[in-house]
């Protein structure tokens, strides 16, 4: 007989303070859902709303009642007295026997997908699951996203920048900018954030205004651009410094566009999958999805997001995800398992990417500041 062998302790992480809470729940219970039993033990960390680490009794009415005896969460029944995420992985608060292996931070927007629980997953060594603190960052603000993608070479639609600050002192100015170089419509969003909480189509010159400074309200800088009339395709990503990228699916929006409505809420948007697209368009999507990829230095998984133009068949790329939606139904594992990768797959594929790039990480010699070589040989 085999031996038994040793199990995984995987930290899955879900929740969380941005808007995407709900939607991180449901991603994290798919992955917990995919996952063997025989070869993980699964740690759940839990994140509230206002960013404490959810007790065990908060993370029951977080996750489906089937899944809860697959789990042990990461703290116990403390109630009020939850430690912080910072001194709990850092493992200040005696939880270090519980350490996970590695983590699965199933986490989508701010705080979460933005780079910023990335670098405390570095600062405690603990290896993760997807993309670095860099091209989470970069993956979550539309403007330095942009930015790369434009040094790349890569399709941009017309765009511009501006401060929320900005914006509200020259409106008049910047509603004319936009007017005499794109036209209408125009969509406005904030630059950080996603979901497509405050993304705004500006049909005239009358919306303008009104859109604009509600999209300014989520965050210091508003994204302003050409509006596409166009068929929303999507591809995934998957490897480090390798990566490979999936068939290309299409997202029809109940919708006029893809608002949170239509991706949450409504279930007449769907997915096909593989687009019904000329063959010569789905490879310069996968060409450009990881050429994109590359241009954030991205590791792990991503999702690729792109506008077709109806009128001129142009491929414009919209954006990069860098923790896409990873619900049972989301587009990313849908891609994956057309591709011939079912979901459980997909996810032991993500988690030795993961140790991979920690391994690969934690090889490199640091340099000494004598100047000596810091090969670790006797001298
Ligand atoms: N320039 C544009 N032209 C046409 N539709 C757009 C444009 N920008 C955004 N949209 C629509 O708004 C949705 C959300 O915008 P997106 O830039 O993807 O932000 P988010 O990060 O919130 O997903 C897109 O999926 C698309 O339906
Ligand atoms: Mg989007």
């Amino acid at each position: 007989m085999a031996a038994k062998k040793h199990k995984i302790r995987l930290g899955v992480m879900f929740g969380g303070k941005s808007g995407e809470h709900e939607v991180s729940l449901a991603s994290a219970a798919a992955v917990i859902g995919g996952l063997d039993p025989e070869e993980y033990e699964v740690i759940a960390i839990g994140i509230t709303k206002s960013g404490t680490i959810a007790s065990a009794s908060e993370v029951r009415t977080m996750l489906p009642a089937t899944l809860l005896q697959r789990v042990s969460p990461w703290v116990g029944e403390e109630g009020g007295n939850t430690p912080d995420l910072k001194s709990s992985l850092l493992g200040h608060d005696g939880r270090g026997d519980r350490r996970p292996d590695i983590i699965f931070p199933v986490l989508h927007g701010p705080f979460g997908e933005d780079g910023t629980i990335q670098g405390l997953l570095e600062i405690a060594g603990i290896p993760y699951v997807g993309c670095g603190v860099l091209a989470s960052a970069v993956g979550m603000d539309k403007d330095f996203m942009k930015r790369l993608f434009l040094h790349a070479g890569l399709p941009v639609v017309p765009y511009f920048v501006e401060s929320s600050r900005g914006l509200k002192q020259r409106l008049a100015q910047i509603r004319s900018a936009a007017e005499s170089r794109f036209g209408y419509p125009v969509f406005s969003k904030p630059a950080n954030l996603g979901s497509s909480v405050g993304v705004f189509k500006i049909h005239d010159a009358g919306e303008f205004d009104q859109a604009v400074l509600a999209s300014a309200r989520f965050d210091r800088k508003v994204v302003v651009e050409k509006g596409i009339d166009a068929r929303e395709l999507e591809c995934a990503v998957l490897g480090n410094e390798e990566p490979e990228a999936s068939v290309v699916g299409e997202i029809i929006p109940a919708c006029e566009f893809y608002d949170y409505t239509a991706k949450y809420r409504n279930p007449d948007s769907r997915a096909q999958i593989p687009a019904d697209i000329a063959p010569e368009t789905a490879r310069e999507i996968r060409d450009l999805s990881l050429r994109a990829f590359r241009a954030i230095e991205g590791s792990g998984l991503a999702r690729v997001d792109f506008f077709l133009d109806r009128n001129t068949g142009t491929v414009w790329l919209n954006e990069i995800n860098t923790m896409p939606g990873f619900t049972s139904i989301s587009m990313y594992p849908k891609l994956w398992a057309a591709c011939g990768a079912p979901f459980a797959d997909l996810i032991r594929r993500l988690i030795d990417l993961g140790f991979e790039r920690h391994r690969q990480r934690e090889g490199f010699t640091a340099v000494r500041p004598d100047g000596r070589d810091g090969g670790g040989m006797a001298v």
